[in-house]
């Protein structure tokens, strides 16, 4: 199931909820930013395809899109991007050159339909000024999330996502704990890195944040967070380098969950 929610009056979030058995839900989430020139921020997951289109369509025609923001190429966040580059001739791309070296080994983009921005560059889009960002953690090299002037919004790819037990439409209505646990959880799944990281040099990239202030902060893997919450979600993602490292089930466990799985279907 893909929905949809508004979350600015020209910023609509289409989501969907991935189950990890034994840990809970990873919320996937992709953008729709609309204006003289609008774009969309992500694909949606290649699990999801199916799903994804008739949501997309229900708060945009596909074929008003003009850009596509990929923060990066993993598979839940390129899902329809070939589909939409088919259907939409003047859809372009919006990568880094890493994004479009990666996609060349799968499934090559349309050089003359892709558009090169670095971290620190600003492009601008019809009625748009959007800045590249590296955000503080990330899960794949080729990862750009951008700030836009005009909603004040930071789109932050994987960074501040968070496993949670239930996906509510704001992550202000998460409790103060049920943040903190998904989202250093998260963490240490997703930038396992962290735990090695130097301190103070991860500090100034989280002061780099705060600088920022944003009004928003969109996570694909996090409800909608208001801007006041962003103090809330630094702090959480400081407390992920010394937090328990990640270790996920073992061989072992995996056939005990297969038993279960076999016992329970007979
Ligand atoms: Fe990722
Ligand atoms: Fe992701």
């Amino acid at each position: 199931m893909v929905n949809s929610y508004k979350v600015a009056p020209d910023i609509e979030v289409l989501t969907s909820n991935f189950p990890i058995p034994g840990y809970g839900l990873v919320p996937i989430n992709a953008f729709v930013i609309k204006g003289s020139e609008p774009i969309l921020v992500d694909t949606g997951a290649v699990l999801d395809r199916e799903r994804f289109m008739p949501a997309l369509r229900s708060v945009i025609d596909p074929a008003d899109l003009r850009w596509i923001w990929l923060t990066h190429t993993d598979f839940d966040h390129t899902g329809s991007l070939h589909q939409l580059l088919a259907e939409n001739p003047q859809l372009r791309v919006i990568t880094t050159f890493l994004g479009m070296g990666i996609m060349s080994l799968a499934a090559p983009l349309p050089l003359d339909r892709i558009r090169l921005v670095n971290p620190g560059q600003t492009i601008t889009v019809g009625n748009r000024t959007l800045t590249a960002v590296k955000p503080p953690a990330f899960d794949n090299p080729c990862t750009t999330g951008f700030y836009d002037e005009k909603s004040g919004v930071f789109f932050s790819s994987d960074c501040f996502g968070a496993l949670l037990q239930a996906v509510p439409q704001s992550a202000a209505d998460l409790s103060d704990t049920d943040l903190l646990d998904g989202q250093v959880l998260w963490a240490t799944v997703d930038s396992p890195w962290l735990h090695t990281v130097n301190r103070d040099a991860f500090a100034r990239q989280l002061d780099g944040i705060r600088k920022m202030a944003p009004k928003m902060v969109l996570s694909s893997h996090l409800p909608a967070a208001p801007g006041h919450m962003t103090e809330r979600l630094l702090a959480s993602l400081a407390a992920a380098p010394t937090a328990q490292p990640f270790v996920g089930p073992d061989q072992a466990a995996l056939e005990q969950m297969l038993a279960g799985m076999t016992g329970a279907s007979r």
